[in-house]
Formats: C-alpha cells, sequence, structure tokens
C-alpha cells in the first residue's frame, strides 16, 4: 500500500505526531496536567518560574535549582540597543507578534550559535530565550506607543516584569499574580498547531530561535492563539447580555465560529477557561466591573444551550482577554502574551524533539495531473 492509497485525516485529527512526557490532556474529563502535575494545582500552588523548570526538566526544582533558574533568567532578560533600534524601527501598524517574530530571528543572530544535541547547550538557550521574549513584546509595546524602552528589573519574576516593562511602573501584587497564574496555564498544551510546527522546524535541526519564531507564525492565527484578541472584539461588538440570542442567531445563520468555544481535544469546559474564569472574578472584586463579563456569561449560556451536546464549550481563549483588558494590557498583545508562556512549552518539545530525533517527512495524496504538456507562452490562450 503506498501512500497514495492511504485515508486522509484532515488536520491529522487523533494522530500521534510523537511520543511525549510533558502534558497530558484528557479531553472528555477536562482534565490537564503538566509533567503529571495538574493544571489547577500548579495555578495555585505554583509560578511560571517553577512551572518552566518542571516543564524543561520533567520534575519540580529544588529550592536550590529554582534559584539558580531565577537568577539565570534574570541575567538573560535584557536584550541589546540594537535590538531595541530595530524594534522601535519596525511599522507600527503591523502586529505585535510579527515583531515579535523579527525580534527572535534578531536575538538568534546575536546568540551563540549551539549545538542543538548538546543538553546543556539547550538548556541555556531554553533561559535565553524565556527570559527575552517579554522583553521583546514590551519593546515593541513601548516603541509602538511613543514611549522609551523600559530595561528589565533583574529583582522582578517574568510576570512583573513584562508589566513593568510595558508600562514603566512596578505592577502592584494582584496584578502581578494574575499574570503569573495566566502564564502558567498557558505554558504547554500538549500537540497543538504551534508546539507541532515548533516540533517539526526541530526536526530540521535549526536553531531554538528559529523554532521558536515559526511557532509564534502559527500560533498567531485566529483559530490558535489569536481568538483571544477576538473573543474581546466579539464581546465589545454584541454589546450587551440583552444582545447575546439575536447575535447568536445571526452567527447560526451564517454558520459563523464563536470565538473561545469549541477545541479538537475538550468536548468540555476547558480546565484553563474555569480558572481563568475565577481570575476574572478576583480582578472584577479588586479592580472594578468589567462590562465584557456579563456579556460572556451570556453568551457561554447561550453557547452551550445550542451546541454543548456538540462538545463544544468555552477554550481557555474565552476568558483571557478579559483578565488581561482589565491589566489594562492592548488587545493585540494577548496573543502575544500567550506566547510569552508558551515559548516556555515549545522549548521543551524543542528538547524531547532533539532526544531520538527524526525529521519530519509526512507523505501527502497527490490530486494533481501527470505528463502535463509545456505550450509556448505565445501560443497559451
Ligand atoms: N463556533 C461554532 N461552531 C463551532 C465552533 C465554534 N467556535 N467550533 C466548532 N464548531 C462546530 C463546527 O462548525 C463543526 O460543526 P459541523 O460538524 O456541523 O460542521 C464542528 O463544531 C466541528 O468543528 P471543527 O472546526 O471541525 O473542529 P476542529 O476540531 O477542527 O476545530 C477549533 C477546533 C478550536 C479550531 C474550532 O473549535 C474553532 O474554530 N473555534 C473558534 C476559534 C477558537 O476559539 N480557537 C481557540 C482554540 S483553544 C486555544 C488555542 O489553541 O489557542
Amino acid at each position: 500500500m503506498t501512500v497514495q492509497d492511504k485515508e486522509l485525516v484532515p488536520g491529522l485529527a487523533g494522530i500521534p505526531a510523537a511520543e511525549s512526557s510533558i502534558s497530558y490532556i484528557d479531553g472528555q474529563a477536562g482534565i490537564l496536567e503538566y509533567r503529571g502535575h495538574r493544571i489547577e494545582t500548579l495555578a495555585e500552588k505554583s509560578n511560571f518560574e517553577e512551572t518552566s523548570w518542571l516543564l524543561l526538566n520533567g520534575e519540580l526544582p529544588t529550592k536550590a535549582q529554582l534559584n539558580g533558574f531565577r537568577k539565570k533568567l534574570n541575567g538573560y532578560r535584557g536584550i541589546g540597543d540594537d535590538v531595541v533600534e530595530v524594534i522601535s524601527k519596525l511599522p507600527k501598524q503591523g502586529h505585535p507578534m510579527a515583531a515579535l517574530q523579527a525580534g527572535l530571528a534578531m536575538l538568534g543572530m546575536e546568540s551563540p550559535v549551539i549545538d542543538v544535541h548538546d543538553a546543556a547547550q539547550r538548556e541555556d538557550a531554553c533561559a535565553r530565550l524565556i527570559a527575552a521574549t517579554p522583553t521583546l513584546v514590551a519593546a515593541f509595546a513601548r516603541a509602538r506607543a511613543g514611549k522609551p524602552f523600559v530595561a528589565p528589573d533583574p529583582n522582578l519574576d517574568t510576570a512583573a516584569n513584562f508589566l513593568y516593562m510595558l508600562n514603566g511602573q512596578k505592577p502592584d501584587a494582584l496584578e502581578a499574580h494574575v499574570l503569573d497564574v495566566c502564564l502558567v496555564l498557558h505554558a504547554d498544551h500538549t500537540m497543538n498547531a504551534s508546539t507541532f510546527a515548533a516540533r517539526v522546524v526541530a526536526s530540521t535541526e535549526a536553531d531554538p530561535y528559529s523554532v521558536c519564531a515559526s511557532a509564534v507564525g502559527a500560533l498567531k492565527g485566529p483559530l490558535h492563539g489569536g481568538a483571544n484578541e477576538r473573543v474581546l472584539e466579539q464581546l465589545e461588538a454584541i454589546g450587551s447580555a440583552a444582545a447575546v440570542p439575536a447575535w447568536l442567531e445571526k452567527m447560526s445563520a451564517s454558520k459563523g465560529k464563536i470565538m473561545g468555544f469549541g477545541h479538537r481535544v475538550y468536548k468540555t469546559k476547558d480546565p484553563r477557561a474555569k480558572r481563568l474564569q475565577t481570575l476574572v472574578r478576583e480582578v472584577r472584586e479588586k479592580l472594578g466591573s468589567t462590562p465584557v463579563y456579563d456579556t460572556a456569561l451570556a453568551l457561554e449560556d447561550a453557547v452551550v444551550a445550542k451546541l454543548g451536546a456538540k462538545g463544544i464549550h468555552p477554550n481557555v481563549d474565552f476568558f483571557s482577554g478579559i483578565v488581561y483588558e482589565k491589566l489594562g494590557i492592548p488587545t493585540d498583545f494577548f496573543t502575544p502574551i500567550f506566547a510569552i508562556a508558551r515559548v516556555t512549552g515549545w522549548l521543551a518539545h524543542w528538547c524531547e524533539q532533539m532526544d531520538g530525533n527524526k525529521i519530519f517527512r509526512p507523505g501527502q495524496i497527490y490530486t494533481g495531473v501527470h505528463d502535463a504538456t509545456y505550450v509556448p507562452i505565445d501560443q497559451r490562450g
């Protein structure tokens, strides 16, 4: 049997692309684990740095290991003046995810060339990328707003540092905590599109900057990470809870996709969406009301009543935008925040792919013609 006789599975749905011990999803029960640890536990008890270590190394760090990792990240958060300058010259109307791809490419050009089969060199590259990604994102946000670059503060962790570099002032404990939980929730998610993209590029033995820049491109799409921006735009376009039924009727009639709903694997409410919803409640209590939240609750009820039987429930992107909006983050920076977290997952998969690597080279079912006649250009109709 040749590949030509095989049955195509669109989107490779349900086809294993790798063996992995990094994360696990039970889509029926709504369970997500990182290295065997339930996401709810990590969101409550861990933090982004510890969770990153866990994803990269397979087990929770000791105090000394975590302190060493934090120190390393703090040492690598800075980006060169030349990188800041290039980022400041990127088109202001362009998307921040494109700016992140450009920033990662430039950072890769400046970083030491590594042997991707050397675990110690990989570990160092992972720290560099996890540390510098938030700085690249914040640098573009500042440049676009016509504000000067804010250098990272070596005393702040990833979440607090990002908010500091974005706003030029240190966040309060609640804001830093809320973003930190969001980063934990987004750090890995099995073989999603961007992770698959990362593993495909990794399998060519490309450098980790190329791996992450490619994954950023995949994450940007509205069916993947880009959905979180669309959710907020959608809620604002609906306008109020009362307007939900008519909006949904119109959407269903046009067979449009409702942003923030549905998932290839989850057929129940995404456990990350549940935790993000509690974060929305926390920020509402402490930072004031969020009008879009009432619309979101009405939309969830209406969509689940209509499509719940088909397994369509809120996914991670449904509530994250509401949280980020409350933190004062511009809408088109929601997906870059997803990237700041997911870079850890991509890198854990990069390391895993490198151990026992085989270049990805799937087959295809050819549907074109054979033996076509070459007609000279001046004889073509
Ligand atoms: N709104 C309305 N109908 C939907 C939705 C939705 N959001 N999602 C799936 N469906 C329907 C779809 O129309 C199809 O119906 P039918 O069988 O009658 O043709 C059925 O459910 C299966 O949908 P599918 O698109 O074939 O499912 P998929 O597994 O290929 O796609 C998805 C998964 C996430 C791309 C899709 O649910 C979607 O487009 N959702 C909206 C975008 C979104 O929120 N993306 C974020 C995903 S989670 C975080 C991340 O990955 O970044």
